[in-house]
Protein backbone atom coordinates (compact mmCIF):
# COMPACT_ATOMS: atom_id res chain seq x y z
CA UNK A 1 0.00 0.00 0.00
CA UNK A 2 0.74 3.88 -0.68
CA UNK A 3 0.21 6.69 -0.28
CA UNK A 4 -0.85 9.65 -2.92
CA UNK A 5 -2.08 13.35 -2.13
CA UNK A 6 -4.59 15.12 -4.54
CA UNK A 7 -5.38 18.58 -4.69
CA UNK A 8 -7.92 20.83 -6.86
CA UNK A 9 -9.26 24.29 -6.04
CA UNK A 10 -11.70 26.20 -7.78
CA UNK A 11 -10.01 28.83 -8.25
CA UNK A 12 -7.29 26.97 -10.44
CA UNK A 13 -9.10 26.06 -13.56
CA UNK A 14 -7.61 24.03 -17.42
CA UNK A 15 -11.13 25.64 -18.95
CA UNK A 16 -14.96 24.45 -19.68
CA UNK A 17 -15.04 20.56 -20.55
CA UNK A 18 -16.59 20.23 -24.19
CA UNK A 19 -18.81 17.91 -23.95
CA UNK A 20 -17.91 16.92 -28.10
CA UNK A 21 -14.80 15.11 -26.09
CA UNK A 22 -17.72 12.35 -25.55
CA UNK A 23 -17.86 11.41 -29.70
CA UNK A 24 -17.19 8.38 -31.53
CA UNK A 25 -16.91 7.59 -35.32
CA UNK A 26 -18.81 5.27 -37.59
CA UNK A 27 -17.41 4.40 -40.49
CA UNK A 28 -18.38 2.79 -44.07
CA UNK A 29 -15.85 -0.12 -43.21
CA UNK A 30 -16.11 -3.96 -41.76
CA UNK A 31 -19.74 -4.19 -39.50
CA UNK A 32 -19.33 -1.24 -38.40
CA UNK A 33 -22.60 0.09 -40.24
CA UNK A 34 -24.37 -2.96 -42.17
CA UNK A 35 -24.97 -5.31 -39.22
CA UNK A 36 -23.58 -3.03 -36.58
CA UNK A 37 -25.74 -0.03 -36.33
CA UNK A 38 -27.89 -0.86 -39.27
CA UNK A 39 -29.12 -4.41 -40.02
CA UNK A 40 -32.74 -4.42 -41.24
CA UNK A 41 -33.34 -7.99 -40.89
CA UNK A 42 -32.79 -7.96 -36.74
CA UNK A 43 -35.67 -8.40 -34.59
CA UNK A 44 -34.93 -5.34 -32.50
CA UNK A 45 -34.52 -3.25 -35.78
CA UNK A 46 -36.54 0.14 -36.21
CA UNK A 47 -38.51 1.14 -39.20
CA UNK A 48 -35.44 2.93 -40.53
CA UNK A 49 -33.75 -0.79 -40.23
CA UNK A 50 -31.22 0.33 -37.62
CA UNK A 51 -30.80 -2.07 -34.85
CA UNK A 52 -32.59 -0.22 -31.53
CA UNK A 53 -30.30 -2.98 -29.01
CA UNK A 54 -27.39 -0.79 -30.77
CA UNK A 55 -29.35 2.41 -30.58
CA UNK A 56 -29.83 1.97 -27.02
CA UNK A 57 -26.30 1.16 -26.04
CA UNK A 58 -25.26 3.85 -28.11
CA UNK A 59 -27.55 6.22 -25.92
CA UNK A 60 -25.96 4.30 -22.70
CA UNK A 61 -22.78 4.96 -23.79
CA UNK A 62 -23.49 8.48 -23.77
CA UNK A 63 -21.71 9.59 -27.26
CA UNK A 64 -22.39 13.53 -27.89
CA UNK A 65 -21.00 13.13 -31.59
CA UNK A 66 -20.49 10.89 -34.18
CA UNK A 67 -18.05 11.33 -36.84
CA UNK A 68 -18.95 9.88 -40.58
CA UNK A 69 -18.89 8.46 -42.82
CA UNK A 70 -14.95 7.55 -42.68
CA UNK A 71 -12.01 6.99 -41.99
CA UNK A 72 -10.00 6.06 -45.36
CA UNK A 73 -13.22 5.14 -46.94
CA UNK A 74 -14.18 8.66 -47.50
CA UNK A 75 -11.42 9.50 -49.51
CA UNK A 76 -12.93 7.66 -52.21
CA UNK A 77 -16.69 8.27 -51.04
CA UNK A 78 -19.55 9.57 -53.34
CA UNK A 79 -22.17 10.94 -51.32
CA UNK A 80 -24.41 11.25 -54.32
CA UNK A 81 -24.25 7.45 -54.37
CA UNK A 82 -26.24 7.37 -50.90
CA UNK A 83 -29.06 9.41 -51.84
CA UNK A 84 -32.39 8.79 -53.43
CA UNK A 85 -34.00 5.28 -53.87
CA UNK A 86 -32.32 2.90 -51.74
CA UNK A 87 -33.55 0.32 -54.80
CA UNK A 88 -31.26 2.44 -56.96
CA UNK A 89 -28.35 3.34 -55.52
CA UNK A 90 -25.26 1.73 -56.48
CA UNK A 91 -22.93 -0.56 -55.25
CA UNK A 92 -19.22 0.14 -55.24
CA UNK A 93 -15.79 -0.97 -54.51
CA UNK A 94 -14.29 0.41 -51.56
CA UNK A 95 -10.65 0.47 -52.31
CA UNK A 96 -9.53 1.59 -48.87
CA UNK A 97 -11.05 -1.81 -47.62
CA UNK A 98 -11.10 -4.07 -50.77
CA UNK A 99 -14.80 -4.43 -49.88
CA UNK A 100 -17.92 -3.30 -51.93
CA UNK A 101 -20.22 -0.97 -50.51
CA UNK A 102 -24.16 -1.15 -51.38
CA UNK A 103 -25.03 2.40 -50.24
CA UNK A 104 -27.92 1.35 -48.24
CA UNK A 105 -27.22 3.47 -45.37
CA UNK A 106 -26.57 7.22 -46.86
CA UNK A 107 -26.54 10.91 -45.43
CA UNK A 108 -30.33 10.46 -44.98
CA UNK A 109 -30.58 7.28 -43.28
CA UNK A 110 -27.91 8.02 -41.08
CA UNK A 111 -29.42 11.74 -40.42
CA UNK A 112 -31.99 9.50 -38.89
CA UNK A 113 -29.78 7.14 -36.99
CA UNK A 114 -28.37 10.65 -34.93
CA UNK A 115 -31.57 12.05 -34.38
CA UNK A 116 -32.83 8.93 -32.28
CA UNK A 117 -29.77 8.65 -30.86
CA UNK A 118 -29.08 12.13 -30.08
CA UNK A 119 -25.76 12.51 -31.68
CA UNK A 120 -24.22 15.85 -33.20
CA UNK A 121 -23.21 14.27 -36.87
CA UNK A 122 -19.57 15.43 -37.92
CA UNK A 123 -18.99 14.84 -41.61
CA UNK A 124 -16.37 14.42 -43.56
CA UNK A 125 -15.85 15.81 -47.59
CA UNK A 126 -13.82 13.21 -49.66
CA UNK A 127 -10.55 15.21 -50.76
CA UNK A 128 -9.13 11.73 -52.32
CA UNK A 129 -10.76 11.01 -55.16
CA UNK A 130 -12.75 14.58 -55.00
CA UNK A 131 -12.26 18.09 -54.26
CA UNK A 132 -13.63 21.83 -53.78
CA UNK A 133 -17.06 21.33 -55.97
CA UNK A 134 -18.07 18.08 -54.92
CA UNK A 135 -17.65 19.35 -51.19
CA UNK A 136 -19.85 22.69 -51.51
CA UNK A 137 -22.33 20.45 -53.63
CA UNK A 138 -22.35 18.17 -50.30
CA UNK A 139 -22.62 21.08 -47.72
CA UNK A 140 -25.63 22.55 -49.95
CA UNK A 141 -27.55 19.85 -50.20
CA UNK A 142 -27.34 19.09 -46.54
CA UNK A 143 -27.28 22.12 -45.01
CA UNK A 144 -28.69 24.41 -47.71
CA UNK A 145 -32.19 25.85 -46.51
CA UNK A 146 -33.45 27.66 -49.62
CA UNK A 147 -34.82 26.23 -52.85
CA UNK A 148 -31.56 25.37 -55.13
CA UNK A 149 -31.60 22.62 -57.02
CA UNK A 150 -29.69 20.80 -54.71
CA UNK A 151 -31.44 21.76 -51.80
CA UNK A 152 -34.97 20.47 -53.35
CA UNK A 153 -32.89 17.33 -54.65
CA UNK A 154 -32.79 16.37 -50.61
CA UNK A 155 -36.55 17.46 -50.25
CA UNK A 156 -37.22 15.31 -52.89
CA UNK A 157 -35.72 12.60 -51.00
CA UNK A 158 -37.26 13.18 -47.80
CA UNK A 159 -35.55 15.46 -45.93
CA UNK A 160 -37.72 19.13 -45.96
CA UNK A 161 -35.33 20.31 -43.64
CA UNK A 162 -31.97 20.84 -44.24
CA UNK A 163 -29.75 18.55 -41.76
CA UNK A 164 -27.75 21.52 -40.51
CA UNK A 165 -24.29 19.57 -39.87
CA UNK A 166 -22.57 22.08 -37.70
CA UNK A 167 -18.87 20.68 -37.66
CA UNK A 168 -16.67 18.84 -41.29
CA UNK A 169 -13.55 17.46 -41.64
CA UNK A 170 -11.48 18.49 -44.89
CA UNK A 171 -10.60 14.99 -45.82
CA UNK A 172 -8.70 12.22 -43.57
CA UNK A 173 -5.58 11.55 -42.93
CA UNK A 174 -4.29 12.92 -45.77
CA UNK A 175 -0.21 12.52 -45.46
CA UNK A 176 -0.96 8.45 -45.38
CA UNK A 177 0.68 6.65 -47.89
CA UNK A 178 -2.30 4.24 -47.72
CA UNK A 179 -4.86 7.45 -48.44
CA UNK A 180 -6.35 6.96 -51.76
CA UNK A 181 -4.85 10.00 -53.10
CA UNK A 182 -2.83 10.77 -51.15
CA UNK A 183 -1.23 14.33 -50.96
CA UNK A 184 1.47 16.33 -50.24
CA UNK A 185 1.27 19.19 -47.87
CA UNK A 186 1.60 21.65 -50.27
CA UNK A 187 -1.35 20.21 -52.09
CA UNK A 188 -3.29 19.39 -49.08
CA UNK A 189 -2.92 22.54 -47.33
CA UNK A 190 -4.41 24.52 -50.85
CA UNK A 191 -6.93 22.16 -51.22
CA UNK A 192 -7.73 22.32 -47.75
CA UNK A 193 -7.82 26.54 -48.13
CA UNK A 194 -9.91 26.40 -51.03
CA UNK A 195 -12.48 23.77 -50.35
CA UNK A 196 -13.10 25.44 -46.68
CA UNK A 197 -13.44 28.85 -48.62
CA UNK A 198 -16.30 27.69 -50.69
CA UNK A 199 -17.96 25.32 -48.47
CA UNK A 200 -18.24 28.22 -45.70
CA UNK A 201 -19.73 30.64 -48.57
CA UNK A 202 -22.31 27.90 -49.28
CA UNK A 203 -22.85 27.67 -45.33
CA UNK A 204 -20.89 30.75 -42.98
CA UNK A 205 -22.24 28.82 -39.83
CA UNK A 206 -20.33 25.65 -40.30
CA UNK A 207 -17.02 24.78 -38.06
CA UNK A 208 -14.06 23.29 -40.26
CA UNK A 209 -11.40 20.60 -39.36
CA UNK A 210 -8.51 20.27 -41.25
CA UNK A 211 -6.19 16.87 -40.98
CA UNK A 212 -3.43 17.34 -39.18
CA UNK A 213 -0.71 14.05 -39.73
CA UNK A 214 -1.96 10.74 -39.65
CA UNK A 215 -0.27 9.75 -36.60
CA UNK A 216 2.38 11.86 -33.72
CA UNK A 217 5.01 8.88 -35.03
CA UNK A 218 4.33 9.84 -38.82
CA UNK A 219 7.71 11.34 -40.98
CA UNK A 220 5.29 14.05 -41.83
CA UNK A 221 4.09 15.19 -38.66
CA UNK A 222 4.93 18.29 -37.03
CA UNK A 223 6.26 20.07 -40.65
CA UNK A 224 3.23 18.99 -42.07
CA UNK A 225 0.92 20.46 -39.46
CA UNK A 226 2.46 23.82 -39.77
CA UNK A 227 2.54 23.89 -44.18
CA UNK A 228 -1.15 23.06 -43.79
CA UNK A 229 -2.01 25.57 -41.59
CA UNK A 230 0.38 27.70 -42.94
CA UNK A 231 -2.15 28.00 -46.18
CA UNK A 232 -5.68 27.65 -44.52
CA UNK A 233 -5.33 28.80 -40.70
CA UNK A 234 -7.59 31.58 -41.19
CA UNK A 235 -10.57 29.14 -42.69
CA UNK A 236 -10.25 26.42 -40.35
CA UNK A 237 -11.40 26.15 -36.59
CA UNK A 238 -9.87 22.64 -35.58
CA UNK A 239 -6.55 20.39 -36.86
CA UNK A 240 -6.99 16.79 -36.21
CA UNK A 241 -5.02 14.21 -34.70
CA UNK A 242 -5.34 10.44 -34.72
CA UNK A 243 -4.01 8.11 -32.37
CA UNK A 244 -4.07 4.16 -31.60
CA UNK A 245 -2.19 2.95 -28.64
CA UNK A 246 -0.38 -0.29 -29.84
CA UNK A 247 0.97 -2.86 -27.60
CA UNK A 248 4.72 -4.50 -30.03
CA UNK A 249 2.96 -7.77 -30.25
CA UNK A 250 4.69 -9.09 -33.39
CA UNK A 251 7.81 -7.49 -32.07
CA UNK A 252 10.64 -10.16 -31.10
CA UNK A 253 12.14 -8.49 -28.12
CA UNK A 254 9.32 -5.85 -28.09
CA UNK A 255 8.02 -4.06 -24.24
CA UNK A 256 4.65 -5.57 -23.87
CA UNK A 257 4.68 -5.02 -20.04
CA UNK A 258 1.34 -3.72 -18.61
CA UNK A 259 3.16 0.19 -17.26
CA UNK A 260 4.72 0.87 -20.90
CA UNK A 261 1.32 0.61 -22.20
CA UNK A 262 -0.47 2.73 -20.35
CA UNK A 263 2.51 5.43 -20.66
CA UNK A 264 0.62 6.10 -23.90
CA UNK A 265 -0.94 8.42 -21.77
CA UNK A 266 2.07 10.76 -21.58
CA UNK A 267 3.09 9.97 -24.84
CA UNK A 268 -0.34 10.98 -26.20
CA UNK A 269 -0.68 14.09 -23.64
CA UNK A 270 2.93 15.35 -25.68
CA UNK A 271 1.43 14.52 -28.90
CA UNK A 272 -1.45 17.01 -28.13
CA UNK A 273 1.23 19.57 -26.01
CA UNK A 274 3.20 19.81 -29.15
CA UNK A 275 0.52 20.26 -31.76
CA UNK A 276 -0.59 23.05 -30.07
CA UNK A 277 2.57 24.28 -29.77
CA UNK A 278 3.15 24.02 -33.27
CA UNK A 279 -0.63 25.55 -34.30
CA UNK A 280 0.52 28.27 -31.83
CA UNK A 281 3.79 28.88 -33.67
CA UNK A 282 1.64 29.84 -37.36
CA UNK A 283 -0.22 32.24 -34.96
CA UNK A 284 3.23 33.87 -33.82
CA UNK A 285 4.22 34.48 -37.21
CA UNK A 286 0.74 35.88 -38.50
CA UNK A 287 0.53 38.33 -35.01
CA UNK A 288 -2.90 36.24 -34.55
CA UNK A 289 -4.67 36.25 -31.50
CA UNK A 290 -6.82 33.56 -33.09
CA UNK A 291 -5.94 29.82 -31.55
CA UNK A 292 -6.57 27.02 -33.92
CA UNK A 293 -8.62 24.21 -32.00
CA UNK A 294 -7.99 20.26 -31.79
CA UNK A 295 -10.32 17.67 -32.46
CA UNK A 296 -8.94 14.34 -31.68
CA UNK A 297 -11.26 12.21 -34.02
CA UNK A 298 -9.83 8.61 -33.87
CA UNK A 299 -8.27 7.29 -30.97
CA UNK A 300 -8.54 3.75 -28.79
CA UNK A 301 -6.44 0.85 -28.62
CA UNK A 302 -5.22 -1.06 -31.61
CA UNK A 303 -2.89 -3.50 -32.14
CA UNK A 304 -4.58 -7.00 -32.33
CA UNK A 305 -6.60 -7.08 -35.24
CA UNK A 306 -4.17 -5.09 -37.54
CA UNK A 307 -2.78 -7.67 -39.94
CA UNK A 308 -3.53 -9.98 -42.30
CA UNK A 309 -7.13 -10.52 -42.80
CA UNK A 310 -8.05 -8.18 -40.69
CA UNK A 311 -7.31 -4.91 -42.84
CA UNK A 312 -8.02 -7.00 -46.25
CA UNK A 313 -10.36 -10.11 -47.05
CA UNK A 314 -10.57 -11.43 -50.81
CA UNK A 315 -13.65 -11.41 -52.97
CA UNK A 316 -14.88 -7.50 -52.03
CA UNK A 317 -16.99 -8.93 -49.76
CA UNK A 318 -19.90 -6.98 -48.20
CA UNK A 319 -19.15 -6.06 -44.13
CA UNK A 320 -16.51 -8.35 -43.49
CA UNK A 321 -15.14 -8.76 -40.14
CA UNK A 322 -12.29 -6.07 -40.19
CA UNK A 323 -10.01 -4.32 -37.52
CA UNK A 324 -12.67 -6.58 -34.68
CA UNK A 325 -10.31 -6.07 -31.90
CA UNK A 326 -11.31 -7.67 -28.34
CA UNK A 327 -11.00 -5.35 -25.71
CA UNK A 328 -9.82 -6.48 -22.41
CA UNK A 329 -9.45 -5.20 -18.73
CA UNK A 330 -6.03 -3.33 -19.25
CA UNK A 331 -7.05 -1.46 -22.36
CA UNK A 332 -9.91 -0.50 -20.06
CA UNK A 333 -7.91 1.16 -18.03
CA UNK A 334 -5.93 2.82 -20.46
CA UNK A 335 -9.37 4.67 -21.97
CA UNK A 336 -9.97 5.80 -18.67
CA UNK A 337 -6.69 7.04 -18.32
CA UNK A 338 -6.66 8.60 -21.69
CA UNK A 339 -10.09 10.77 -20.99
CA UNK A 340 -8.83 11.54 -17.99
CA UNK A 341 -6.06 13.14 -19.74
CA UNK A 342 -8.10 14.54 -22.57
CA UNK A 343 -9.73 16.19 -20.02
CA UNK A 344 -7.05 17.80 -18.62
CA UNK A 345 -6.12 19.45 -21.93
CA UNK A 346 -9.83 20.80 -22.26
CA UNK A 347 -8.62 24.45 -23.11
CA UNK A 348 -7.49 23.64 -26.31
CA UNK A 349 -9.02 20.02 -27.41
CA UNK A 350 -12.66 20.64 -27.69
CA UNK A 351 -13.47 17.37 -30.09
CA UNK A 352 -12.77 12.94 -29.44
CA UNK A 353 -14.18 10.62 -31.69
CA UNK A 354 -13.31 7.19 -29.94
CA UNK A 355 -13.22 5.15 -33.07
CA UNK A 356 -15.06 3.43 -33.80
CA UNK A 357 -18.50 2.41 -32.37
CA UNK A 358 -19.51 -1.04 -33.15
CA UNK A 359 -17.49 -4.07 -34.13
CA UNK A 360 -14.62 -2.15 -35.73
CA UNK A 361 -12.62 -1.36 -32.93
CA UNK A 362 -15.26 -0.59 -31.06
CA UNK A 363 -16.66 -0.28 -27.69
CA UNK A 364 -19.68 -2.00 -28.47
CA UNK A 365 -19.72 -5.47 -30.71
CA UNK A 366 -22.82 -7.35 -32.01
CA UNK A 367 -23.51 -10.78 -34.02
CA UNK A 368 -25.97 -10.48 -37.01
CA UNK A 369 -29.32 -11.57 -36.24
CA UNK A 370 -27.88 -12.05 -32.52
CA UNK A 371 -27.01 -9.88 -29.21
CA UNK A 372 -25.45 -6.88 -28.55
CA UNK A 373 -22.44 -6.27 -25.69
CA UNK A 374 -20.76 -3.93 -24.66
CA UNK A 375 -16.97 -4.21 -24.47
CA UNK A 376 -15.09 -3.69 -21.44
CA UNK A 377 -13.87 0.08 -22.66
CA UNK A 378 -17.49 0.82 -23.19
CA UNK A 379 -17.40 1.09 -19.55
CA UNK A 380 -15.08 4.40 -18.86
CA UNK A 381 -16.56 6.01 -21.63
CA UNK A 382 -19.65 5.89 -20.16
CA UNK A 383 -19.16 6.36 -16.83
CA UNK A 384 -17.14 9.73 -18.01
CA UNK A 385 -19.63 10.72 -20.32
CA UNK A 386 -22.42 9.97 -17.46
CA UNK A 387 -20.53 12.08 -14.89
CA UNK A 388 -18.34 14.80 -16.95
CA UNK A 389 -20.10 18.27 -16.82
CA UNK A 390 -18.95 21.82 -16.14
CA UNK A 391 -14.82 23.08 -15.82
CA UNK A 392 -12.15 20.77 -15.70
CA UNK A 393 -10.26 22.11 -12.21
CA UNK A 394 -6.34 21.76 -12.32
CA UNK A 395 -5.30 18.66 -10.33
CA UNK A 396 -1.93 18.94 -8.09
CA UNK A 397 -0.84 15.48 -7.63
CA UNK A 398 1.49 13.99 -5.53
CA UNK A 399 1.94 10.32 -5.77
CA UNK A 400 5.03 7.78 -5.72
CA UNK A 401 5.61 6.35 -9.33
CA UNK A 402 7.95 4.05 -11.52
CA UNK A 403 10.38 5.34 -14.15
CA UNK A 404 9.93 5.29 -17.92
CA UNK A 405 12.47 5.34 -20.52
CA UNK A 406 10.85 8.60 -22.27
CA UNK A 407 8.91 10.37 -20.02
CA UNK A 408 10.70 9.95 -16.84
CA UNK A 409 8.70 9.21 -13.64
CA UNK A 410 5.25 8.55 -13.86
CA UNK A 411 3.47 8.99 -10.96
CA UNK A 412 0.70 5.88 -10.03
CA UNK A 413 -2.31 8.00 -10.11
CA UNK A 414 -3.90 9.80 -13.22
CA UNK A 415 -6.37 11.93 -12.26
CA UNK A 416 -8.87 14.72 -13.87
CA UNK A 417 -11.69 16.43 -11.52
CA UNK A 418 -14.67 18.13 -12.97
CA UNK A 419 -16.60 20.29 -11.39
CA UNK A 420 -20.11 22.13 -12.09
CA UNK A 421 -20.61 25.05 -10.38
CA UNK A 422 -24.42 25.35 -10.93
CA UNK A 423 -25.19 21.93 -9.40
CA UNK A 424 -22.17 22.14 -6.61
CA UNK A 425 -21.33 18.60 -8.22
CA UNK A 426 -17.60 17.54 -8.74
CA UNK A 427 -16.72 14.05 -10.24
CA UNK A 428 -12.78 12.75 -9.58
CA UNK A 429 -11.62 10.18 -12.29
CA UNK A 430 -9.29 8.10 -10.87
CA UNK A 431 -6.55 5.63 -11.83
CA UNK A 432 -3.96 3.33 -9.98
CA UNK A 433 -1.73 2.35 -12.42
CA UNK A 434 0.25 0.49 -9.25
CA UNK A 435 -0.05 -3.20 -10.39
CA UNK A 436 -0.03 -4.75 -7.04
CA UNK A 437 -0.75 -2.46 -4.38
CA UNK A 438 -3.86 -0.44 -3.53
CA UNK A 439 -3.48 3.49 -3.65
CA UNK A 440 -4.69 5.41 -0.30
CA UNK A 441 -5.47 8.69 -1.98
CA UNK A 442 -6.29 12.01 -0.14
CA UNK A 443 -8.21 14.64 -2.18
CA UNK A 444 -8.60 18.29 -1.05
CA UNK A 445 -11.10 19.72 -2.43
CA UNK A 446 -10.46 23.14 -1.97
CA UNK A 447 -13.56 25.94 -2.45
CA UNK A 448 -15.91 23.02 -3.33
CA UNK A 449 -18.02 23.31 0.32
CA UNK A 450 -17.01 23.18 3.67
CA UNK A 451 -20.02 23.10 4.88
CA UNK A 452 -20.28 19.03 3.98
CA UNK A 453 -20.41 17.00 0.43
CA UNK A 454 -22.27 13.84 0.81
CA UNK A 455 -21.74 11.04 -1.82
CA UNK A 456 -23.55 10.89 -5.31
CA UNK A 457 -21.61 8.10 -7.26
CA UNK A 458 -18.30 5.84 -6.75
CA UNK A 459 -17.57 3.28 -8.92
CA UNK A 460 -14.30 1.11 -10.35
CA UNK A 461 -13.27 -0.91 -12.71
CA UNK A 462 -10.86 -3.58 -11.76
CA UNK A 463 -10.39 -7.13 -12.12
CA UNK A 464 -7.95 -9.63 -10.35
CA UNK A 465 -7.13 -10.44 -14.59
CA UNK A 466 -6.38 -7.79 -16.44
CA UNK A 467 -6.83 -10.07 -19.81
CA UNK A 468 -10.65 -10.34 -18.64
CA UNK A 469 -13.38 -9.61 -21.29
CA UNK A 470 -16.64 -9.76 -22.38
CA UNK A 471 -18.18 -11.63 -25.11
CA UNK A 472 -21.37 -12.76 -26.95
CA UNK A 473 -21.21 -15.54 -23.86
CA UNK A 474 -20.19 -13.58 -21.41
CA UNK A 475 -21.28 -10.03 -21.85
CA UNK A 476 -21.27 -8.88 -18.30
CA UNK A 477 -18.10 -10.85 -16.82
CA UNK A 478 -16.36 -6.97 -16.66
CA UNK A 479 -18.30 -4.59 -15.36
CA UNK A 480 -18.15 -1.37 -13.13
CA UNK A 481 -18.65 -2.13 -9.03
CA UNK A 482 -19.26 -0.12 -6.65
CA UNK A 483 -16.70 1.23 -5.36
CA UNK A 484 -16.99 0.87 -0.92
CA UNK A 485 -15.07 3.40 1.52
CA UNK A 486 -14.95 6.60 0.13
CA UNK A 487 -14.85 9.03 2.99
CA UNK A 488 -15.77 12.74 2.47
CA UNK A 489 -15.21 15.01 5.75
CA UNK A 490 -15.82 18.90 4.64
CA UNK A 491 -13.53 19.38 1.61
CA UNK A 492 -11.47 16.04 2.35
CA UNK A 493 -12.43 12.99 0.72
CA UNK A 494 -10.33 9.86 1.36
CA UNK A 495 -10.23 6.72 -0.40
CA UNK A 496 -8.48 3.25 -0.85
CA UNK A 497 -7.91 2.53 -4.37
CA UNK A 498 -7.34 -0.68 -5.76
CA UNK A 499 -4.37 -1.87 -7.48
CA UNK A 500 -4.57 -1.42 -11.59
CA UNK A 501 -7.86 0.38 -11.36
CA UNK A 502 -10.13 2.77 -12.44
CA UNK A 503 -12.32 5.10 -10.50
CA UNK A 504 -15.24 7.19 -10.87
CA UNK A 505 -15.97 9.60 -7.72
CA UNK A 506 -18.61 12.07 -7.80
CA UNK A 507 -19.65 14.51 -5.07
CA UNK A 508 -22.12 17.23 -4.36
CA UNK A 509 -22.47 20.43 -2.02
CA UNK A 510 -25.10 19.54 0.70
CA UNK A 511 -26.51 22.64 0.00
CA UNK A 512 -25.70 24.15 -3.61
O1 LIG B 1 -10.38 3.57 -37.83
C1 LIG B 1 -9.76 2.76 -38.76
C2 LIG B 1 -8.90 3.55 -39.73
O2 LIG B 1 -7.80 4.07 -39.06
C3 LIG B 1 -9.55 4.75 -40.37
O3 LIG B 1 -10.27 4.44 -41.51
C4 LIG B 1 -8.38 5.60 -40.73
O4 LIG B 1 -8.68 6.97 -40.74
C5 LIG B 1 -7.32 5.24 -39.71
O5 LIG B 1 -6.11 4.99 -40.28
Amino acid sequence: MFSAHLIVDRDFTIGPLDRRLFGVFVEHMGRCVYTGIYEPDHPSADADGFRGDVAALTRELGATLVRYPGGNFLSGYNWEDGVGPAAERPSRLDLAWFSTESNQVGPHEFMSWCRSTGLTPMFGVNLGTRGADEARRFVEYCNHGGSSSLARLRQNHGSEAPFAVPIWCLGNEMDGPWQICRKTHEEYGRLALETAKLMRMVDPSIELAACGSSAYDMPSYGVWEDRVLEHCFEQVDYLSLHSYFVKPIHTPGGDCSTPTFWAQIETNARYIEDTVAVADAVAARRHSAKRIMLSFDEWNVWYRARHGEHLKQEGWPQAPRLLEEVYNVEDALLVGGMLSMMMNHADRLKIACLAQLVNVIGPIMTEPGGAAWRQTIFHPFALAARWAHGTVLRPQIRSPGHAHAVHGELPHLVASVVDEAASGRTALFLMNRHLSEPMDLQVSLRGLGGEGRRLVEAQQLQDEDLQACNSDEQPERVRPQPLEGVQVDGECLRVRLQPASWNVIVTEAARP
